[in-house]
């Protein structure tokens, strides 16, 4: 049974309210409701409690991201700021763990102490988030979990792709792709997310079963890169140094599979020889809807945030204080070159 208490209503500090306000009305910081707990808020005295137009109850969710060192994470945390802005009663705090699973207990115990309505969190890795996922929600403190998991299941909501399937389609576009450009064997080097994060496994078991449906494809390294663009030009390097045929890099996510292509170009590898995976597809001028336009990766598939619904679930919750589902799992696209413009002006790419 999912423990969703009735919503605490909060009566938000004039100070903070002011800022939220501000940044409602365009005249404010842009990162007034992308506060990080760390920060300080520098706020006027004596302003006016404006925030709560509606006259209504007032909810603080802390938000608790894996880090904010990654594109795709910055663009989940605009999300649920853009959505956040269109409630007058929402004050979403955020706070950046920089990839430390200590710091982002540290976070999550913050936001409780500061008693948040609403928890939201995007672990790090699963093991060492579970206990103190468990603590908020066994508190009453409803808890939605985004993208990457915690083990078990206490908390109230799980928003993601499928992962799975996800790399069972990268798979199963490796093996048609090594068929049709009659290679074989078809050598697959993979770059893998952080071990202990859970996409990582299952883009990589997800993988495996794609690529079944051509036995001459052939997984020939494997290696971490930790989700990393820095560390998958290093490790992408030495791959490509100890094989020298190597047809396909799978990579779990976009930035590594660009790291891959940087390593192929400074290894002389015909690049048009190599078919380059990756996962994520932002619709940013440097996301991989543009890289596939551009021919440097052959395919890549959207992994959307989340952010949006995750706002809308939090009003459902807090306001009407409706149950959940336990998950709800987010729709993906496979991007190539063919539709690649499509879905760039689908996902409101400029
Ligand atoms: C960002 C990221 C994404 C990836 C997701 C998996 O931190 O690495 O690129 O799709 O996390 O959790």
């Amino acid at each position: 049974m999912s423990p969703i208490v009735p919503p605490r209503p909060r009566t938000l500090a004039a100070p903070v309210v002011f800022l939220l306000f501000a940044f409602l009305a365009g005249c404010g910081p842009k990162e007034t409701t992308q506060t990080d707990t760390n920060a300080a808020p520098a706020t006027p005295a004596g302003k006016p409690a404006a925030g709560s137009t509606t006259g209504g109850k007032t909810y603080l969710i802390g938000m608790s991201q894996a880090n904010k060192g990654e594109p795709w994470r910055q663009a989940m945390n605009d999300q649920i700021a853009s959505a956040a802005a269109k409630h007058l009663n929402l004050k979403v705090v955020f706070a950046d763990a920089a990839q430390n699973n200590a710091k982002q207990v540290a976070d999550v115990e913050n936001f409780l102490q500061q008693k948040v309505d609403l928890l939201m969190i995007s672990p790090n890795e699963a093991a060492p988030l579970t206990d103190v996922v468990a603590k908020a929600y066994d508190a009453g403190t409803p808890v939605i979990v985004l993208d990457r998991k915690v083990n078990g299941d206490k908390y109230t909501l799980w928003i993601g792709a499928d992962n799975k399937a996800i790399g069972k389609k990268a798979g199963a576009y490796v093996a048609n792709w090594a068929k049709i450009n009659r290679r074989a064997p078809c050598n697959v080097v993979e770059l893998r997310g952080l071990e202990g994060s859970t996409p990582a496994k299952e883009r990589g078991d997800g993988f495996r079963e794609g690529i079944k449906a051509n036995p001459a494809v052939k997984i020939i390294a494997s290696q971490n890169a930790d989700w990393l663009r820095e560390k998958a030009v290093s490790v992408s390097q030495a791959l490509f140094q100890a094989n020298a045929n190597v047809d396909v890099v799978y990579a779990h996510n976009d930035p590594m599979a660009e790291a891959a292509v940087i390593s192929a170009q400074n290894a002389n590898k015909d690049l048009k020889s190599l078919l380059f995976v990756g996962i994520d597809a932002l619709p940013t001028p440097d996301g991989g809807i543009r890289s596939v336009q551009a021919g440097r990766l052959g395919i890549t598939y959207v992994y959307p945030t989340g952010g949006a619904e995750a706002i809308d679930w939090a009003v459902r919750i807090l306001e009407k204080n409706e149950k959940p589902p336990k998950s709800l799992v987010l729709k993906t696209d496979e991007v190539t070159k063919a539709n690649a413009d499509a879905l760039l002006a689908k996902y409101g790419g400029k």
